[in-house]
C-alpha cells in the first residue's frame, strides 16, 4: 500500500511545498507556460488529499512570490486569475473536508481588489475548520515577511533589549503556525527562492526532479519517507 513504510507516529506536523516546474512541464509539451500552471491545479489537489490521508495538519504552498511580478504581464495576469479561480472552484469541497484556508503575503496595490475580497471570503468560509490548515503563500517573500514583522514590532513600541526570537516570531504573518518540519521542492531546483526564511531554520529539505504538474500524493509520501529517515539534531548530538 502507498502508505507502507510511513510511521504514523512521526508524521511531519507542517509541510511546505515549493510548487515549481510548471513552465518546463508546458514547454516539454509545446504548450504555453500558462497551461503548465493550469495543470498544477490537479497536482495541488492531490497533494492536499495526500496530506489529509497522512494526517498532516499544516500544509503551506508557494503560489506566487514577491519576485514573480518580474514575469511577463500576461503570465502575471494569468496567475492572478488562476489563483482566484482555484479558491473559488475548490473552497466548498476543501471546507467539507475540514480544510482551513489562509493566505500569507503582502496585500499591496498590485494584488487586484477582487482577489483580496475572494481571499477574505475563502478565509471566513473555512475559518472554523481544523483538520488541515492550507496556507497559500501568495505575493509572499520571506524577506518581506521579516521586514513586515520588524515594522509591526517597532510599532508596538518594544524596547530593543526585549526583542527576541520569540517576539519576532509573534509578529510574523501567522504566529500560530508551527515551523515547517519538511519542505519539498519540485523540478530539480536546489534553492529556497525566498520561501519561509525565518520559519525553515530547522526544516528538512527534500528535492525532487518531478515537475509540479506531475506531482501526486505518492510523491508527497516519498518525501515523508525520506523525512522520516533523517536524523533531526537541531544542533545537538545524535540521540
Ligand atoms: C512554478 O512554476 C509556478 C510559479 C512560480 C508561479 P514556474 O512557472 O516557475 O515553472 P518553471 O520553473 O519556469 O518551469
Ligand atoms: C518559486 O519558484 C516561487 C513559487 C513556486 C511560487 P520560482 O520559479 O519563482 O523560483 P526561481 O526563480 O526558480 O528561484
Ligand atoms: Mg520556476
Amino acid at each position: 500500500m502507498e502508505l507502507d513504510g510511513i510511521d504514523s507516529r512521526r508524521i511531519p506536523r507542517h509541510v511546505g511545498c515549493v510548487m515549481d516546474g510548471n513552465g518546463r512541464w508546458a514547454a516539454k509539451r509545446g504548450l504555453a507556460r500558462t497551461e503548465g500552471h493550469a495543470a498544477g491545479e490537479e497536482a495541488l489537489m492531490d497533494a492536499v488529499y495526500g496530506a489529509l490521508d497522512l494526517g498532516i495538519s499544516w500544509l503551506t504552498v508557494y503560489a506566487f512570490s514577491t519576485e514573480n511580478w518580474k514575469r511577463p504581464q500576461d503570465e502575471v495576469r494569468f496567475l492572478m486569475g488562476f489563483n482566484e479561480g482555484i479558491m473559488v472552484r475548490r473552497r466548498e469541497e476543501l471546507s467539507a473536508e475540514g480544510v482551513r484556508i489562509r493566505f500569507a503575503g503582502r496585500r499591496d496595490w498590485r494584488v487586484p481588489r477582487r482577489i483580496v475580497r475572494q481571499m477574505d471570503a475563502t478565509t471566513s468560509l473555512t475559518q472554523a475548520n481544523r483538520r488541515l490548515t492550507l496556507t497559500f503563500a501568495f505575493n509572499y517573500g520571506g524577506r518581506a515577511e521579516i521586514v513586515d514583522a520588524v515594522r509591526s514590532l517597532m510599532k508596538s513600541g518594544i524596547r530593543p533589549e526585549k526583542v527576541s526570537e520569540r517576539s519576532i516570531a509573534q509578529h510574523l504573518y501567522f504566529p500560530d503556525m508551527p515551523d515547517p518540519d519538511l519542505v519539498v521542492r519540485t523540478s530539480g531546483e536546489y534553492r529556497i527562492s525566498n520561501f519561509l526564511l525565518w520559519e525553515l531554520a530547522y526544516a528538512e529539505l527534500v528535492f525532487t526532479e518531478v515537475l509540479w504538474p506531475d506531482f501526486r500524493r505518492q510523491h508527497l509520501f516519498e518525501a515523508v519517507r525520506e523525512y522520516q529517515a533523517r536524523d533531526r539534531r537541531y544542533g545537538g548530538v545524535e540521540s
